[in-house]
């Protein structure tokens, strides 16, 4: 089985202080900087772009696991590999040919994965999977930081697991949406092995302690 990752979400960073932010990661456990874009039309929120993902790649020296919130995202991709992303994934819901989406990512240097909605039914990846580096799975509505996760997430990892089993392949599974250290265990136990964490970590008192006790107990 693959090490378990940890993914900072920026989201939760303090802009302000986005240099100290970048650098916290860079010296923690975390092993990449999870990147939210969101575009006020796939989801009912605005974040950040392409200037704030340039600022975190001037300082970050781990990858940008660039997560796309975007209606019709081929139609930016080479300007997110330019800026720095080093994994993109795109919402199933969000792109008609998913498959050449997916063949942009990787012309453009990048790693690609796919994200599903909530109640998204993990079958509809079936034939793609093989494509996949990464399949990132909502544990919330995607739009915002700090919701409670939800608890059918569990079957969903499980199901997904299995099919990557089944066709013999190492995709990983990140879940995404209010993982905390009362549930990664449980995730890592379903078969998941790659978690975004926003609000637990940078509104914690000590962010970079949260970080490597998130990472301990995912690989314990
Ligand atoms: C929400 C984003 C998440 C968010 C997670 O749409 O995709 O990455 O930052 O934040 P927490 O960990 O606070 O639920
Ligand atoms: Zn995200």
């Amino acid at each position: 089985m693959n090490s378990k990752l940890i993914a900072p979400s920026m989201l939760a960073a303090d802009f302000g202080n986005l240099q100290r932010d970048t650098e916290m990661v860079n010296n923690s456990d975390a092993d990449w900087f999870h990147i939210d874009v969101m575009d006020g039309h796939f989801v009912p929120n605005i974040s950040y772009g392409f200037p704030i993902i340039e600022a975190i790649k001037k300082y970050a020296t781990k990858p940008l696991d660039v997560h796309l919130m975007i209606e019709k995202p081929e139609r930016y991709i080479e300007k997110f590999a330019k800026v720095g992303a080093d994994i993109i994934t795109v919402h199933y819901e969000s792109t008609v040919h998913l498959h050449r989406t997916l063949s942009q990512i990787e012309d453009a240097g990048c790693k690609a994965g796919i994200v599903l909605n909530l109640t998204t039914p993990v079958s509809v990846l079936e034939d793609i999977l093989p494509k996949c580096y990464m399949v990132l799975l909502m544990s919330i509505n995607p739009g915002f930081g700090g919701q409670k996760f939800e608890n059918i997430t569990y079957n969903r990892i499980k199901k997904l697991r299995k099919m990557i089993d089944d066709q013999g392949l190492n995709t990983r599974i990140e879940v995404d949406g209010g993982v905390t250290d009362k549930n990664i265990k449980q995730l890592v136990e379903a078969g998941a092995d790659a978690f975004v964490a926003g609000s637990h970590v940078f509104k914690s008192d000590n962010p970079t302690e949260t970080i490597k006790e998130l990472k301990a107990l995912a690989n314990s």
